[in-house]
């Protein structure tokens, strides 16, 4: 059965979530508009892609059309996922939406998610989950059971998946 973000990562209007590799951040916005968090922490290297400008715009564009206000704060971090420039234990979620199968250094950027999460945080992953090539960024996609073995190596697993829509899953996971 096909669930939605918020049905899958279930956040509270106090935790602070940080979405890695979030691109213009669209879609995070859109949830802010939906259901508020503590804090929204943007982070994506490329600054073409991840700009005041663009929030502002996607912003402008949600409040119009739910007819609200997004109350949440939200943050840009211009930054590497391997190198995220957080305390240790400060972030409640971290999203990963259709950008780990971009990234390199999975070694690292897991070591950093491990290091940020709270102890009893969740990380929350969209991929199309085929091991195919995908169309868009021509990397090559997870299946299910490498992205199992990536988090075991710190010691978290599978607490949830089901599918996003008729390509992709969510898949949460937990200490
Ligand atoms: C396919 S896009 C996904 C964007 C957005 N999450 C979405 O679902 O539309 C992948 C994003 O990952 C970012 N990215 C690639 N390598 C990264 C890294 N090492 N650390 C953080 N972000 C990275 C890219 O800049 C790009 O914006």
């Amino acid at each position: 059965m096909e669930k939605s973000l918020f049905e899958v990562a279930g956040w509270s209007e106090e935790d602070c979530i940080l979405s890695l590799g979030c691109g213009a951040a669209w879609w995070e916005i859109k949830q802010m508009a939906e259901n508020a968090a503590g804090e929204m922490l943007l982070l994506d290297p490329n600054k073409d892609v991840l700009n005041w400008p663009d929030v502002e715009e996607g912003l402008s564009y949600f409040e119009n059309h739910y007819q609200t206000r997004v109350a949440t704060p939200i943050h840009i971090i211009h930054a590497e996922a391997s190198a995220i420039p957080l305390a240790a234990a400060t972030v409640d979620q971290v999203w990963l939406l259709n950008s780990l199968h971009e990234m390199d250094d999975l070694e690292a950027i897991l070591a950093e998610i491990d290091r940020v999460l709270k102890l009893d945080g969740c990380v929350i992953m969209e991929e199309i989950l085929t091991g195919g090539i995908h169309d868009g960024c021509g990397k090559r996609l997870f299946k299910l059971n490498e992205l199992i073995e990536l988090f075991r190596g710190v010691d978290m697993r599978v607490d949830f998946q089901s599918s996003k829509d008729h390509e992709a899953d969510y898949v949460k996971f937990v200490r």
